[in-house]
């Protein structure tokens, strides 16, 4: 982003704005859907192992390399190293993949919103809802344009300073939303308390490698991993400040809100469904599906559902404004073009690439590449092999070419490296083999070599 350098106003401000970015549809729609599938407890437990140790490199890694160089990713990966540019590249890539399907989902967002405004509120309680509207075929593609459309035009006319400022007062707003929904489920619903016992509880049974790969495309996905973001972010961060110590509160913002998340959904699900394995293994439309019910029964229920939709709403638009605001940005240097032009591109292509997720539920609802439709394939490609090749080239890159010490120094700036001797081992040693293991596991299990 060589047309535009800011920093951010101080400490809070860089905290506050890359956990705007972080916290996103990964958190609340996500999260609980993975959780609930790959065994609640078990799942939590490996997914905060990985936060506390691999997440915490990575991200200290690509911001460090951010504030060093000066530059988002294409930019400071070849400064630092010609023959390192390729990594940049293929950072670059996954907001691409990520975008156009986030947005189907951010459709899919304020198709409920919208829902609950107009009273449609217990019809959507109703199981068959949620599947009968994905598989309609003009529908879901027009809520996918609106909020593709609203993200392009704050782009477009560069006024994510303005959605930043009301998405700060949302985040805690939505906090306190998902802490209410959560003591309701909990205390007044039969059965809920199982499903607390399930997602707290790790079952160790329950533990497969699938368990970890699902775990760490996660954690990639819900911390703005692996994707150069948190490298451009680190660029506009002031030199005085402890990368260290934003690291660990970014983390705890995002997944903390992950975690209640996991709670306000799992337990809900065991009281409707008794916790059975087809209800917890539904995927995507986990939170779709359960919230609607838990509002139907809620006093008060449709005006907590709307309001819940709409912070749900804000959330995903910040992160989709952050993903597009990096291709643009991309786009620009690489072609040399003025915004405008950037965002006609950026958003063409998303429409296309969206559009497919949006016919894979419904009109091509038979094609399968890979024996999965088109969202699940995109997600796939960005979260289990392009992300994993990618944190495990920078780990390699930071740990063998550029040396540890190197970004030790930038993290020693504003104070002591508490972490060091853990960031030093997580990047030279255990972050590049559990990478590389992760990322043969997705493709030995989806091209069924081998079933995990
Ligand atoms: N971390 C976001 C989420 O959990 O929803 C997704 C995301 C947003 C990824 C912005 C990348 C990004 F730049």
């Amino acid at each position: 982003m060589s047309h535009k350098r800011s920093s951010f106003s101080g400490k809070v401000g860089f905290v506050l704005a890359a956990a705007g970015s972080a916290v996103g549809l990964g958190n609340i729609w996500r999260f609980p859907y993975l959780a609930a599938k790959y065994g609640g407890g078990i799942f939590l437990l490996v997914y905060l192992i990985l936060a506390v140790t691999f997440g915490f490199a990575l991200m200290t890694a690509e911001i460090a390399l951010g504030r060093k160089t000066q530059l988002s990713a294409i930019g400071a990966f070849g400064s630092l190293n010609k023959r390192f540019s390729f990594l940049g590249y293929l950072a670059s890539i996954v907001p691409m993949i990520i975008l156009p399907y986030y947005s189907v989902i951010g459709g899919w967002v304020m198709k409920y919103l919208a829902g609950f405004v107009t009273g449609e509120g217990a019809a959507m309680a109703n199981d068959a809802y949620f599947g009968a509207y994905i598989s309609k075929t003009a529908e879901p593609i027009i809520w996918f344009l609106l909020f593709m459309g609203i993200t392009a035009v704050i782009v477009l006319f560069d006024v994510e300073k303005g959605i930043e400022k009301v998405s700060k007062i949302m985040m805690p707003i939505l906090v306190v939303l998902i802490l209410v929904i959560c003591v309701y489920t909990i205390f007044s619903m039969d059965g809920a308390l199982d499903g607390v016992a399930y997602y707290l509880k790790p079952d160790f049974s329950k533990f497969s490698i699938m368990t970890v790969v699902a775990a760490m495309g996660q954690l990639f996905y819900s911390m703005s991993l692996a994707m150069g973001i948190m490298i451009t972010f680190g660029s506009y961060m002031k030199k005085d400040i402890r990368i260290e110590k934003s690291v660990r509160q970014i983390e705890l913002f995002d997944t903390g809100i992950a975690f209640l998340a996991g709670l306000m959904i799992i337990p809900a699900v065991f009281a409707f469904s008794g916790g059975d394995e087809t209800a917890l293994g539904q995927g995507p439309g986990l939170m779709f599906v359960t919230l609607p019910k838990v509002f139907a029964t809620m006093p008060g229920g449709s005006v907590i559902g709307a309001a819940f939709f709409i912070m749900v709403l804000f959330a995903a638009l910040t992160s989709a404004i952050s993903l597009m605001e990096t291709i643009v940005s991309i786009f620009r240097d690489k072609l040399g073009i003025g915004r405008k032009p950037a965002c006609i591109l950026v958003f063409g292509i998303c429409v296309a690439l969206g559009l497919l997720s949006c016919l894979g539920y419904s009109a091509w609802s038979t094609v399968k590449i890979i024996g999965m439709q088109f969202l699940d394939l995109f997600d796939f490609l960005s979260n289990s092999i392009i992300m994993p090749i990618t944190a495990f080239a920078t780990c390699i890159f930071v740990g063998y070419i550029l040396k540890p010490k190197a970004l030790i120094a930038e993290l020693e700036r504003g104070g002591p490296f508490k972490a060091r001797t853990l960031f030093t081992v997580m990047i030279k040693y255990v972050a590049p083999i559990f990478t590389l293991l992760i990322l043969l596991s997705s493709i030995l299990d989806v091209f069924g070599v081998v079933k995990i």
